[in-house]
């Protein structure tokens, strides 16, 4: 475990020189970091996080300079997106530069790439001076970390080192939006909202659900995420009155809402704060602790749709497989 001080930094941004893995902190989630340019330094995120090949990874920088060298160009659409949003939770996929390893972009000819908002991370990646390939830093198929602690219950013994930055942000991962083609793309929301996009650059086509039988634009939409052990059920409309009913069937009971009522006692209630940023903040973390509960189900309230409330739906949505109930 490492810290933010500069020296740790220092060590940090060696390690991953190196091609070394090294978890460290961003306003979204926490990623796992490998030299973007080194192919067998990429290769090793694959083993630690159990992750499948075809899925791409987003490329972190701190610096605008570094962009030429991972994209063949900058529309205008993207430039204005990167004035407004950057720093910040937004992953924008361009035509990529020949230069980049096939195993960070899967094979594509497009590659993701954000600049954080987060001290620790920007100093890491200007320290380093290099592009860093980083997925978020939790075993495939689990919520994504949002502490140092989940990090190294996930990969303790498979990484070099995690900088603890504390708790991030946001809490969900970043926007990811694809603008290869003639209409931009939403291939997932996140905290920048869609309808940020929409009033920066105009209509954007929502395509971030996986359909059967169709490619899907973005490859990691099609996998099983976000996901606790104990199954998960989505409870929409009276959702106190729902678990009052249904708790009783079990002998431990997780509860995820932002409603301050009563739960029968065999309830292990998280509340999720007033505001739909707070219910962002604090979903990863409150479905992991669940976990190390052992509860047998979590009902989790929805959210309304709207702002950050799309990205906080598409998550609990598949950490509940879209197992959704009326209560
Ligand atoms: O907030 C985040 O984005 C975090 C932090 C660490 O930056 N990272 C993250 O990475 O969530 P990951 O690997 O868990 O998710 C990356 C998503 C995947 O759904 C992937 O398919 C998509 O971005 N993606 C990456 N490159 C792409 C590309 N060239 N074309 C389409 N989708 C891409
Ligand atoms: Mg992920």
């Amino acid at each position: 475990m490492l810290t933010t001080t500069d020296g740790d930094i220092a060590r940090a941004a060696k390690l991953l020189s190196e091609g070394g893995l090294v978890a460290f902190p961003t306003e979204t989630v926490y990623g796992l970091g490998a030299n973007a340019q080194n192919e067998q330094a990429v290769e090793k995120i694959f083993a630690a996080k159990g992750r499948p090949v075809d899925n791409p990874f987003i490329v972190h920088i701190a610096s605008y300079e570094i962009l030429p060298r991972l994209v063949r160009d900058i529309p205008k659409a993207a430039q204005t997106l990167m004035n407004l949003f950057w720093p910040g939770p937004l992953t924008i996929v361009l035509k990529k530069q020949d230069s980049i390893p096939n195993n960070v972009t899967a094979g594509l000819d497009s590659v993701g790439i954000r600049m954080p908002k987060n001290d620790a991370a920007l100093r890491l990646l200007k320290k380093c001076a290099i592009p860093i390939a980083a997925p978020s830093a939790n075993t495939s198929g689990r919520p994504s970390p949002t502490l140092a602690s989940h990090v190294l219950h996930d990969l303790n013994g498979k990484i070099n080192a995690v900088v603890d930055g504390g708790a991030c942000d946001v809490g969900l991962e970043s926007t990811v939006v694809d603008l290869t083609g003639d209409l931009p793309v939403l291939l997932r929301p996140g905290g920048i909202t869609v309808e940020q996009l929409t009033d920066a650059i105009g209509d954007v086509r929502q395509r971030f659900e996986y359909v059967p039988g169709i490619a899907p634009r973005s490859p990691g939409v099609k996998y099983k995420h976000y996901a606790p052990n104990s199954p998960t059920v989505i409870v929409k409309g009276q959702f106190q009155h729902y678990v009052c009913q249904h708790a009783e069937r079990y002998k431990k009971v997780g509860v995820i809402t932002y409603e301050t009522a009563d739960f029968p006692e065999n309830c292990i209630v998280k509340h999720l704060g007033k505001s739909p940023v707070e219910y962002a903040a604090n979903l990863f973390s409150h479905l992991r602790s669940l976990d190390n509960e052992n509860v047998d189900v979590i009902f989790a309230q929805d959210v309304q749709d709207g702002g950050i409330g799309d990205a906080i739906r598409n998550r609990l949505y598949k950490a509940a497989g879209n197992n959704i109930v009326k209560g």
